[in-house]
């Protein structure tokens, strides 16, 4: 793969396949990657052809976290450059990601560390290669898990577990981020694609107007009371139901109610082609 474009793009079948393209630094987060995140991502989502995005990294890395150099360092005597980058930053990895219209999967094909586990988790959701490596490595040389890391892993990941990599730095393996709950599952690497491909598949295959509410409804509910949390599922399933073209509660009650011809326990109403 060149390393010409920070940010590379492949769509197939629906798929758009999101590459960070600095494999010589790991594809360590630079200015590049973050301008060409942000650009990648709003032409994406207005895209028709794109119906699932996969975010995964050149070569040996899913991505080294922050570049120390260009990220940090550069920008420590520039801060009018410091706000727009780290603006810019947040803009990819959370604000855009985790409200994206269309459903997201993080493909962590190697080195996850620092900065990368928030692009990780603000994806849906995540497979990883088994002997992947990730590190909340900031202790290891003097910062905390800021930019929103520690927020970000504290939504995925147990308190003890959370405690433990961010105090010890301690690097883990794919299966292990799997056992707490970082990824959704970890396969052996040359499973990899074909697995992300499986799942991404699934996805294309449901009601894209529920899928997105259903996703977005979810990581608002999850931060309000129950009360809140009540009032507003309520109201986001109707204008679920509004927005919906397809009108796909009534045929899946249809279906099953009067055709008795699925079972929705088992999978998914047919939708007209
Ligand atoms: N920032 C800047 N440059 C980086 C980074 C980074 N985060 N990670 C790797 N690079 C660069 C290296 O400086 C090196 O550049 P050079 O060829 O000009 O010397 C190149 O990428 C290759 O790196 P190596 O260390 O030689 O690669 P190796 O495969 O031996 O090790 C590893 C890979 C383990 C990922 C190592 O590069 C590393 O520890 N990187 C830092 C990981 C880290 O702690 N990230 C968190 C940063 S803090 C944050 O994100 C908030």
């Amino acid at each position: 793969m060149s390393n010409e474009e920070p940010v590379k793009i492949s769509i197939e079948d629906g798929i758009a396949w999101v590459t960070l393209n600095r494999p010589e630094k790991r594809n360590a987060i630079n200015p590049g990657i973050v301008y060409g995140m942000v650009a990648a991502l709003d032409a994406l989502e207005t895209d028709d052809d794109v119906k699932v995005v996969v975010l995964t990294g050149a070569g040996e890395s899913f991505s080294a976290g922050m570049d120390l150099r260009e990220y940090f360092r550069a920008t420590d005597n520039d801060p009018a450059e410091r706000v727009k980058l780290f603006r810019a930053n947040g803009d990819w990895q959370w604000r855009r990601l985790r409200h994206f219209a269309k459903p997201t999967i993080a493909m962590v094909n190697g080195w996850c560390f620092g900065g990368a586990f928030t692009p990780l988790i603000s994806c849906d959701l995540a497979i990883a290669a088994e002997d992947a490596t990730f590190g909340l490595s900031e202790i290891n040389w003097g910062i905390i898990p800021a930019g929103v890391v520690s927020r970000a892993v504290a939504s995925v990941i147990g308190e003890r577990a959370a405690m433990y990599y961010i105090m010890t730095g301690e690097k883990f393996d794919g299966r292990r981020a799997a056992e707490i709950g970082l990824v959704n599952e970890a396969v052996p690497r040359e499973a990899l694609r074909a697995r992300t491909t499986e799942l991404a598949r699934v996805l294309i295959e449901k009601n894209p107007v529920v899928l997105r509410q259903a996703k977005i409804a979810h990581r608002i509910a999850s931060e309000m009371s129950w009360e809140q949390a009540a009032d507003y599922l309520m109201a986001k399933n109707d204008q679920g139901m509004l927005h919906d073209p397809e009108r796909g509660r009534d045929a899946g009650m249809k279906q099953f109610l009067d055709d008795k011809s699925y079972r929705p326990g088992l999978g998914a109403y047919r939708r007209e082609a």
